[in-house]
């Protein structure tokens, strides 16, 4: 399954792109934005990083104009030195790819009934879902489902999870949604959003250290980002939201950037139509002073 790019035409808008300039897309995948921004201009140069080896081997755009790197965008830094690359806008398009949940086989879908693991890096990450689920004691499996997917019902599902593992390790997507399922009350399941949405966010958040990550890869960018270059970053949920938010108003408070729009540019109708994953997007977007 291919990913669809969303805001394709606002990130281009938005990052105030011209022919010659340079440009970093810190979360590469498929290319889809990489693609569009390539297709509008001739002359311009695309870094790309993508931290999934296995999402980076399968990669298909060949462009001598595009950089492809596979490394995190915590080390933005270190990379725009290695390639002597002062962009001129930045984007960040936070959370998975579609190819996760539907072909990577690591449990990133409470749909499917695979492996609990939901590495973004298996060659370099340790630990996975499957050690957080099995190790972590019930106090620290409440904090880590409460805090990072804001679940009303951590505390039962800590409970159960802890019960339940005593009698045989939690292995599977499906037997983890099995105990959620029991944690939770009738009402939970019938509502819009599936009752084992959050449980698995704050999981693969957990795995992948996602909102520290955020946090070093946004200060980096705006530290390397030419003056008056802009920084867009896609987010798709309330967290990532709120790391941008405080490191924005802090570096606006310094001098350092200013704000492009105020709040968030959302997906038209069309596009929220079109692509269901565009209806939780929202697009911040800084320049450097
Ligand atoms: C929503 S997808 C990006 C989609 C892309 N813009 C497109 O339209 O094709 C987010 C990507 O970021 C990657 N990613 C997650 N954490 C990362 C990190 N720390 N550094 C670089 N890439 C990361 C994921 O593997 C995933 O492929």
């Amino acid at each position: 399954m291919v990913h669809k790019p969303v805001l394709v035409n606002e990130v281009i808008e938005y990052l105030s792109l011209e022919p010659g300039n340079k440009v970093i897309d810190a979360t590469l995948d498929g290319g889809g934005h990489a693609l569009a921004i390539l297709e509008k201009f001739k002359d311009i140069k695309i870094l790309g990083i993508e931290w999934d080896p296995e999402l980076f081997k399968n990669l298909k755009i060949t462009d001598s104009r595009l950089i492809k790197i596979n490394d995190s965008y915590v080390n933005l830094k270190k990379v725009v030195k290695d390639y002597k690359f002062e962009p001129d806008g930045i984007l960040f398009d936070l959370g998975l790819s579609s190819w996760h949940y539907e072909e990577s086989g690591r449990g990133f879908s409470f749909k499917k009934n695979e492996t609990l693991d939901m590495r973004f890096n298996q060659e370099i990450q340790t630990e996975s879902a499957l050690d957080i689920v099995n190790k972590s004691s019930e106090e620290e499996l409440r904090e880590l489902i409460s805090s990072l997917g804001e679940e009303q019902f951590a505390g039962n599902i800590a409970k159960n999870i802890v019960r339940i593992r005593r009698e045989k390790p939690i292995v599977m997507t499906g037997e983890l949604v099995s105990v959620i399922n029991q944690s939770v009350p009738d009402w939970y399941k019938h509502r819009k959003i599936h009752f084992a949405t959050k449980t698995f966010q704050a999981l693969r958040v957990s795995v992948n250290d996602e909102l520290v990550n955020i946090r070093k890869g946004l200060m980096a960018a705006i530290e390397v980002l030419k003056p008056k270059g802009r920084l867009a970053m896609i987010a798709f949920q309330g967290l990532e939201n709120k790391v941008a938010k405080e490191i924005f108003r802090e570096k606006k408070k310094n001098g350092v950037i200013e704000f492009v729009v105020k709040g968030a540019v959302k997906p038209s109708w069309e596009e929220q139509k079109s692509n269901p994953r565009a209806r939780s997007a929202k697009m911040k977007v800084i320049q450097k002073i």
